[in-house]
């Protein structure tokens, strides 16, 4: 099965946010992420919206013609934007206000109640719901009997380690994987986090059962140095007088 990129424009409105202009504006990066053939689009909004702002996934609700996965963390607050703004489907994450991104997967084995209460919410709301885990067989046991759909493996571990930990950190992943597919109800498997052009084939190697990944810093990163000449040229043109 062919595996689906959907890219996390996050960090284009990180740029906006450091000037508070109108631009660049996340929506525009969705669209060209469909041109240019991604799968779907992901937006993490932070509750201290210190990137992606409630408005901008409305707009990407009504714009994103693939799929709209909303990040988020398992509050009320955020429900309640997932239930009115309706996106195909929702990420559970952990969050710290502190920290600089996401650095843990969510605990789903230490709070089974009460995500399995939030999962019942966002289904009667039509809403698909992901945990996104570390690559532990528990929480992926976790998900499934909170009434999960999907599980998306942090591979951040994997993005930071080196030598032989590499191999270990991809054993790890293989291992929840194959886990996943040979439990009693598979969920759809998604990786992401620190995934780049380099370390993205090794990890699809190592666990072929995974069908999407979540990408964005790498992405948004290499978009600004390959658009960097364009950007300049323009510029120049709009110097020239006539
Ligand atoms: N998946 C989840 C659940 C995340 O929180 C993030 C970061 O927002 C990503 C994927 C993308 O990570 P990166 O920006 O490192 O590609």
């Amino acid at each position: 099965m062919s595996v689906k990129l959907h890219v996390n424009v996050d960090h284009v409105a990180t740029l906006r946010q450091a000037r508070g202009t109108s631009y660049p504006d996340p929506v525009d990066a969705a669209l060209a992420c469909e041109a240019a053939g991604a799968h779907g689009i992901t937006v993490h909004q932070r509750e201290d919206r210190r990137h992606i702002q409630p408005h901008d996934v409305e707009r990407l609700r009504v714009k994103v013609k693939t799929i709209l996965n909303l990040e988020m963390a398992a509050t009320d607050a955020m429900v309640e934007l997932a239930t009115r703004v309706k996106p195909d489907f929702v990420t559970l994450v952990p969050e710290k206000r502190e920290e600089r991104t996401t650095e843990g997967g969510l605990d789903v084995a230490g709070q089974r109640a009460s995500l399995a209460a939030i999962t019942k919410r966002l289904h009667h709301a039509g809403i698909s719901v992901s945990m996104f885990i570390d690559p532990e067989p528990a929480q992926i046991d976790a998900s499934i009997e909170v009434g999960a759909d999907h599980i998306e493996l942090h591979t951040g571990d994997y993005a930071n380690a080196t030598g032989d930990r590499v191999t270990h950190e991809l054993d790890r992943i293989g291992a929840a994987a194959r886990h996943n597919a040979t439990s009693s109800r598979p969920l759809h498997l998604a990786a992401g986090h620190g995934l780049s052009v380099a370390n993205v084939g090794a990890l699809l190697e190592a666990a072929p059962e995974i069908v999407e990944l979540n990408v964005g810093h790498a992405i948004v990163s290499d978009a600004v140095i390959v658009g960097m000449e364009e950007a300049v040229r323009r510029f120049l043109r709009a110097m020239e007088r006539t």
